[in-house]
């Protein structure tokens, strides 16, 4: 009998699905559901846009969401910072894909672009709590935050499990991998891995070494 050998080598595939005309009527339902639930309490909630059973949302006028935006289940999504209705503090792009069980915390400003891929169980948040205080626990000061914005740039890919620090910036197209913890800026087109986020590469390096495989 023939042997077929399975070679460790990288292979591309795109994958195409095609649902069935009930699961397109199915997914249909679903957007309109989301739009008349969700778009009179947020900001802004855009059109074809999904938030699939979220475990918790903080202050939704507070928050905007894009169009062809999806937001799997278990999200939570808080608003904790003061909200004068005239800006949202959390800001979600057009077209962004986020897995089961994120978290997003803002107090100042989250800001998440176009086209963006999060992975699950991901957590950003622009602030934290004071622990420098001599007298007070935080639990007893729980209210003072320090906060400092947050943005995730176009196209950016955020591995499953990751967690972005207060002040930080992801720059376009940029990936991070699974699990990373990133406390510092990540520049536009660049890898980073780990605990804390250091780089490995970046986009250019891979596509030159692609070219020569
Ligand atoms: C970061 C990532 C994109 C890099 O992929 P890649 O370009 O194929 O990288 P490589 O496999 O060539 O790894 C390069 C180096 O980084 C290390 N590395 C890769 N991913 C890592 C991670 N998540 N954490 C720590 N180190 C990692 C590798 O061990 C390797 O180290 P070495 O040079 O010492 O051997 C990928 O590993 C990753 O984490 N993807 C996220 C997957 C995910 O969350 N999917 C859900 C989709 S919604």
């Amino acid at each position: 009998m023939e042997e077929r050998l399975i070679k460790k080598e990288e292979i591309n595939m795109t994958i195409s699905y095609k649902g069935s005309s009930f699961q397109k009527l199915q997914h249909f339902l679903r957007k309109l559901y989301c739009y008349l639930r969700w778009r009179p309490v947020f900001f802004h909630f855009g059109r074809n846009s999904v938030l699939e059973k979220p475990r918790g949302v903080v202050k939704p006028a507070a928050i905007s969401i894009g169009d062809n935006v999806l937001i799997k289940d278990g999200a939570r999504l808080e608003a904790v910072g003061n909200f004068d209705g005239k800006a949202p503090l959390m800001i979600i792009g057009n077209d962004t894909m986020i897995q089961f069980d994120f978290h997003c915390g803002a107090a100042l400003a989250v800001t998440i672009g176009s086209n963006v891929v999060i992975g699950q169980g991901v957590w950003i948040t622009d602030h934290d709590h004071d622990y420098a205080y001599p007298i007070l626990s935080v639990r007893q000061n729980s209210k003072t935050l320090k906060c400092s914005p947050v943005v995730i740039e176009d196209g950016a890919y955020i591995g499953e499990g990751s967690v972005i620090l207060r002040g930080v910036r992801i720059g376009k197209r940029s990936v991070i991998g699974a699990n990373a913890v990133v406390t510092k800026d990540v520049p536009p087109f660049t890898i980073v891995v780990g605990v804390p986020a250091r780089v490995i590469k970046n986009i250019e390096q891979v596509s030159q070494s692609d070219k020569t495989k």
